[in-house]
């Protein structure tokens, strides 16, 4: 079968690879009907989140069609339509059983870390799901059946985004009337800020410098701020009588830009030489190729303007992703303020059931987020233009050119 490989920082190739089988009883078989791309997967290959070993298939956002059980999963059978939540579980232990899914204690063999399809050698070694199948470990806790009336274009985005964003919206401790400061547009961002309105936020501030990005946002209902025309902080201060936003959700992680223009780019122009070291730290490793595959330049930029930005014993949520390299956060700042700060990553089996109502009734619309549709087979030049963020591109989808997926 076809799959997106790893062989090495910035170097991600169309292989032809075994198929997976049953290894385990309570394993299933998945047939592939849509994957996606996500920013945790640039990072990987930004070599921003270190670890990842050559021949490990990327990916870990998934829709499909159940082909076979192992003899352990009681609540699948072949042909169920299912989203595939991208952490992995087990269901049982401690951690599971009070719904801190991706904390749990056995899905992943390796250690603590949280486990999930395609991640580095310290996520449990499974391969990912940019394929045309898939090997589903703890199959009866790790597959969502998906209820009639949610295609394809909408479920895909239940594997992973609208989770993580609704999470970074639960974790900001949104009350009715409160004003959110959203960082980053991309499609996590999108989610969280649809969820911060479900959670009935009254403003929502939106900072990214993509334009097709922030008008996605504003058309969501958020105030939008292009941090390379004007300094976020100042502007959230302004617009909120000088007090700060009560909430800041970080949707952006590791791979932060600074801005290179106005008067935010003035102040951190000055720190080029901190944010460098940090790089340093983190990515000791790049392979940039043209314009491709470039870590961020600022790592911790998103970390000090949400704790700039936030009112005193406001409230942080950090969902975009750093590593364990990463050891910058303006801890003083944050400390003066009385802020609470909550992070992690996402506990997707816990959202996707009740999401998948929201999707499914309308009160989501969730189509919008996904701008391209790709054949798997192009997958190398999708990542490439995704990576670049090319206008318009917000959230690609991945079609496995399987005849019988086509039909499903
Ligand atoms: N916690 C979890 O479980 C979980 C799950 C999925 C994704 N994530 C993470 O969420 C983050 C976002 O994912 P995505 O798919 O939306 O990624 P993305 O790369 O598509 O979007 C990131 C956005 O941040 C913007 N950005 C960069 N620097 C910025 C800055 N200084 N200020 C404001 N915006 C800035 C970029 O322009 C881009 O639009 C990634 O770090 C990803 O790894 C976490
Ligand atoms: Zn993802
Ligand atoms: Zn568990």
């Amino acid at each position: 079968m076809k799959a997106v490989v790893f062989h090495g920082v910035g170097d991600i190739r169309l292989d032809e690879v075994a198929e997976p089988k049953i290894e385990k009883p309570n394993d299933a078989i998945v047939r592939l009907t849509a994957n996606a791309i996500c920013g945790t997967d640039l990072h990987l290959v930004r070599g921003t989140l270190a670890g990842m070993k050559p021949g490990t298939i990327l990916g870990h956002e998934g829709v499909g069609i159940v082909e076979e059980v192992g003899s352990a999963v009681r609540n699948f059978r072949p042909g169920d339509r299912v989203v595939l939540p991208s952490t992995l579980a087990c269901g049982n232990c401690s951690y599971c059983r009070v719904g801190y899914f991706a904390m749990c204690d056995k899905a992943n063999p390796e250690g603590p870390d949280t486990a999930f399809y395609g991640g580095p050698s310290g996520s449990g070694g499974y391969q990912g799901l940019q394929a045309e199948k898939a090997r589903v470990p703890f199959a009866n806790i790790n597959l969502y059946k998906l209820p009639d009336g949610i295609s394809d274009d909408q479920a895909i985005l239940l594997s992973d985004i609208f989770p993580t964003g609704y999470m970074g919206a639960e974790l900001a401790e949104i009350k009715p009337g409160n004003s959110v400061v959203v960082f980053g547009c991309g499609p996590v961002g999108q989610f969280a800020i649809a969820s911060a309105r479900l959670l009935h936020a009254g403003r929502v501030f939106a900072v990214d410098s993509i334009p097709s990005r922030l008008e996605m946002a504003q058309a969501q209902g958020a105030e939008i701020i292009d941090f390379e025309a004007e300094d976020p902080v100042e502007t959230i201060k302004g617009l909120t009588s000088g007090i700060g936003a009560d909430r800041a959700i970080d949707a952006v992680g590791v791979d932060a830009v600074r801005p290179h223009h106005g008067p935010a780019g003035k102040k951190a122009a000055k720190k080029k030489a901190e944010f460098e070291a940090e790089i340093k730290e983190i990515a000791p490793k790049t392979g940039e190729h043209g314009d491709n595959w470039h870590p961020g330049d600022a790592p911790s930029q998103v970390l000090e303007w949400a704790v700039e930005a936030l009112c005193k014993a406001g409230t942080l949520s950090i969902i975009g992703v750093y590593a364990e390299s990463s050891r910058v956060f303006p801890i003083g700042n944050a400390m003066g303020k009385n802020l609470t700060v909550k992070m992690g990553n996402c506990n997707h089996m816990r959202y996707i059931p009740m999401l998948a109502q929201l999707v499914k009734s309308g009160v989501v619309d969730t189509g919008k987020v996904l701008t391209q549709s790709e054949p798997l087979l192009d997958a190398v030049e999708a990542y490439k233009q995704f990576d670049l963020r090319k206008p318009g591109w917000i959230k690609v989808k991945l079609e496995p050119a399987v005849p019988s997926a086509k039909a499903a």
